[in-house]
């Protein structure tokens, strides 16, 4: 019978092992390295190009409070103000795209992010924001409000 030169059954064996091990421990970095990265990284969603949406009725939005919506893939803020005027602005902070909500009690648009301030009109009153919030067009037919770009 042939011998082929340092070749021991033994060795053989130590070697699948090893072949199988660092696949399966391969597998296992992917495991773990795949998801982070998706978290990290999340994947790109298309802009989805709307100019014309309805939010809801006129009515049953209380005066002094706000409602969020979604204009695309962007989020916008109707605020009704205490006297009952309906005003409508992309959400996203001009500062690092943060969302902006409505607050009551200071009667402005305020940016958790880093403390940015809008007024009712959207334009930047105080923090890093360096530009006002984009207004939306506001129609209400029959109660019904639409949101147009
Ligand atoms: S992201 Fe809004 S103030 Fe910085």
């Amino acid at each position: 019978m042939n011998e082929i030169p340092g070749y021991t059954e033994k060795s053989s064996r130590r070697d699948f092992l090893n072949y199988v091990l660092s696949i399966g421990f391969f597998g296992w970095i992917v495991a773990i390295l795949y998801p982070l990265y998706s978290y990290l990284v999340p994947p790109k969603s298309p802009d989805v190009d709307v100019s014309n949406i309805s939010i809801g009725k006129a009515s049953e939005i209380e005066n002094n409070s706000s409602k969020m919506f979604k204009m695309g893939n962007k989020p916008g803020i109707l605020i009704k103000t205490k006297e009952g005027e309906l005003r409508a602005f992309s959400a996203t902070c001009t500062h690092l795209d943060c969302t902006v909500q409505f607050n009551k009690e200071e009667n402005l648009i305020w940016c958790a992010c880093h403390n940015g301030k809008y007024d009712l009109n959207g334009k930047n009153i105080s923090g890093p924001p360096p530009s006002p919030l984009t207004p939306f067009n506001i129609n209400v037919q029959k109660d019904e409000i639409y949101i147009l770009k």
